[in-house]
């Protein structure tokens, strides 16, 4: 079965499996790695990893456009109903749910999760998903580097979104020490490159990466991966 990955650039990301479209932190307006627009997805799922403006960005224009249920943590999907959006799925850390598309589970992370208006988003996620075609895909969200990251990688992970930005995030070394607890088979670096601040050059980095044996697959903003 197969599954489409696409980097809409920064930490948006589109799945597609199964019938399934998702979005990961839909962030298209004043987004300056991508020319898209958020009016061009239409998904049936959206997850939310934190508050940021940089991760919450367009969900709440997608959502009420698509009907598509929003996932996050309980602080952040309570503010978004407030927002007008009407479908939404509250989790929080540990806690994992059979959604149609797959086992969700909230991961920590290490970072923060205010909301555009100064709201307390909760405290920041990443998500392990275990597809209903079978794959694990580990998306960290915004974090630093924590030990934890070898547990998770006792999962089995095929795919792991990795930022590797710096400055917010872990940058490129952290990035390497966390691919190397997580073992996973397939990495897409992430968080890089949308402003001068977090500029990164992932090839070199990639070149680091394919050492521990992970297929690493730099893409360009907009371009999608076949697994
Ligand atoms: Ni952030
Ligand atoms: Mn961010």
């Amino acid at each position: 079965m197969d599954t489409k990955i696409t980097w809409f650039g920064h930490s948006t990301l589109g799945l597609e499996f199964s019938n399934f479209k998702i979005i990961v932190d839909p962030y298209f307006t004043g987004n300056p790695a991508t020319s898209m627009t958020a009016e061009q997805v239409n998904p049936d799922f959206i997850l939310i990893t934190h508050g940021h403006a940089d991760h919450i960005g367009d969900v709440v224009s997608i959502a009420r456009r698509t009907g598509a249920l929003v996932i996050s943590n309980f602080e952040i999907v309570t503010w978004l109903e407030k927002q007008g959006v009407q479908k939404t799925h509250g989790q929080h850390i540990g806690g994992g749910y059979q959604h149609p598309f797959g086992y969700l589970k909230l991961t920590h992370a290490l970072h923060g999760s205010m909301l555009p208006d100064g709201s307390n988003g909760g405290n920041p996620v990443g998500f392990l998903l275990s597809t209903t075609g079978g794959e694990k895909f580990y998306i960290p969200g915004d974090t630093g580097l924590f030990g934890d990251m070898k547990l998770i990688g006792q999962e089995g992970i095929d795919l792991a979104f990795i930022p590797i930005g710096d400055n917010f995030t872990m940058g490129p070394d952290d990035a390497y020490k966390a691919v190397e607890m997580l073992n996973p088979r397939h990495v897409i670096p992430i968080h890089y490159n949308t402003w001068g601040l977090i500029a990164q050059d992932a090839e070199k980095w990639s070149e680091r990466v394919r050492g521990l044996g992970a297929y690493v697959h730099v893409l360009n903003p907009g371009e999608s991966l076949t697994l």
